[in-house]
């Protein structure tokens, strides 16, 4: 799959029709994933989307504004305390508590799941996509540049915190937050084939937060995108550089 084919659309889609559902998103940042939920649930949906993080919604405010559907309440929280305004959401009202590439960055995520399932209604669905990269990078041909770029990130995760066997722990993080654990499934995140979300892109997106951390310098970062492009010329490569999990539980019951 590539980096950013949100594999957690794909397997909220096999729950069929989705438009007028009610979801909560957490952590939405730039609200990338927000915009393919708008769609997916239409007119008469509504999207509650979570960030702590006040210039990445204003750029997903932004964005949404030239959006067909009127759909979406951005809100400004730390989602271990949310919600600020309560009048956004009452209790056992919404489908789905939807996130992607969040529970990795909160201490204690089944505690954080288990406070926002009480807005699910019974039946209620939590899914979720994380990474994992502990057992990759693998490829056949050797590409020095894409390792370097794949430990540089992997180098800032583990020194933002970031739980980076997330992927793997969501089957037990479900279980520990009281959902009734239902499925998991893994996919590989394949660089440099084509049309693909690549490393270089990636790297240079996070070129402030390396550069702060003191992992690289702005050169560093102009050379490797150098050579991750060259690398990536040959479209016969095939590079796994992360891990995407998705996995979803239900709300059996309302206490
Ligand atoms: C890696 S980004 C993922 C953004 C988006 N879900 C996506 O997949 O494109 C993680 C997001 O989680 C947000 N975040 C991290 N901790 C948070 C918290 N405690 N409360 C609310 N948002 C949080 C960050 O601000 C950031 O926007």
């Amino acid at each position: 799959m590539k980096r950013n084919d949100s594999m957690l659309i794909r397997h909220l889609s096999n729950f069929g029709i989705l438009s007028g559902a009610k979801i909560i998103e957490i952590g939405c940042g730039n609200g990338e994933l927000t915009r393919q939920l708008s769609d997916l649930v239409g007119s008469e949906g509504i999207i509650v989307a979570v960030d702590n993080n006040g210039k990445a919604l204003e750029v997903a405010q932004s964005k949404i504004n030239t959006f067909k559907y009127n759909n979406v309440q951005f809100v400004e929280s730390d989602i271990t305390s949310f919600p600020v305004d309560m009048s956004l959401t009452e209790e056992n009202s919404f489908d789905f508590l939807i996130g992607r590439r969040i529970l990795m960055y909160l201490a204690t995520p089944s505690t954080v799941i288990k406070d926002l399932s009480k807005y699910l209604k019974k039946d209620g669905i939590a899914m979720f996509q994380e990474s994992d990269p502990t057992i990759v990078p693998a490829s056949i041909t050797p590409m020095p540049a894409h390792d370097k770029a794949v430990e540089l990130i992997r180098t800032m995760l583990k020194a933002e915190c970031a739980h980076m066997t997330m992927g793997f722990n969501l089957p037990k993080t479900l279980i520990n937050s009281g959902l009734e654990f239902k499925q998991v499934y893994a996919e590989a995140v394949i660089q440099g084939q084509g049309e693909q979300y690549i490393l270089s892109d990636m790297i240079k997106l996070l070129t402030h937060r390396l550069v702060d951390k003191g992992l690289a310098t702005q050169l560093d970062i102009i050379n490797l995108i150098e050579n991750l492009i060259d690398e990536s010329h040959d479209k016969s490569n095939v590079y796994i550089s992360d891990m995407s999990f998705c996995a979803w539980a239900k709300k059996c019951s309302i206490s």
